[in-house]
């Protein structure tokens, strides 16, 4: 168990490095908490108009929760899913910002690609398409954290099942102001500019 502990605590401390507010900063397009929705990822990024900075976010978001789960598939798949886990509460709850995080979609996807490239790749595939449907970013992540336990399973992953769905129901949870505004039809289309 110490060394699940380990896992998670490495992964927290990837995963709560806010790369959308660092890069923000870089690019010189303000306090990213202050614009849009206010939160801290690639879609808000996106609503300042510079897409290098967003595409940059995204990445970096991603990679923060893929390099601890790979990192740590050596000492097995619990420790993996640990630093996953730790990752996205990093990313959600950092306490260099107050605890108060992003949605956790990138890095999300990011972790599922580490604990399963072709999961992760039908995750991100599932975002693409519902998010050219819908060109809403929310319905993206929405849709793509919901399936991904499905594709977990299908593909016979069952000991990652579990931990996927409940990393899915915390990116849920992180959407209950965007699921109010789609519910209310005011959830803006990806990349209109707010100000
Ligand atoms: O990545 C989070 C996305 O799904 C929604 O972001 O800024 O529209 O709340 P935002």
């Amino acid at each position: 168990l110490p060394w699940l502990a380990l896992a998670a605590a490495c992964g927290y401390l990837a995963g709560s490095i806010p790369f959308g507010v660092i890069v923000a900063r870089l690019f010189r397009l303000g306090d990213l908490r202050k614009i849009g929705s206010g939160n801290i990822g690639a879609t808000n990024v996106l609503r300042t108009g510079n897409k290098l900075a967003a595409a940059l976010t995204l990445v970096l978001d991603a990679l923060k929760g893929t390099i601890p789960v790979v990192l740590f598939l050596g000492w097995g798949d619990l420790a993996a899913q640990a630093a996953g886990v730790g990752a996205m509460l990093g990313h959600c709850f950092p306490a260099w910002l107050r605890f108060r995080g992003g949605k956790g979609v990138a890095t999300f996807l990011g972790v599922i690609l580490g604990l399963s490239l072709p999961a992760g790749l039908m995750a991100c595939a599932t975002w693409l398409v519902a998010a050219r449907l819908s060109r809403i970013s929310s319905v993206g992540a929405l849709a793509a954290a919901g399936l991904a336990p499905v594709w977990f399973w299908l593909l016979g992953r069952l000991e990652a099942v579990l931990t996927v769905a409940a990393l899915a129901v915390l990116v849920w949870l992180r959407h209950h102001a965007n699921i109010r505004r789609l519910i209310a039809g005011e959830e803006p289309r990806i990349g209109a500019r707010r100000p």
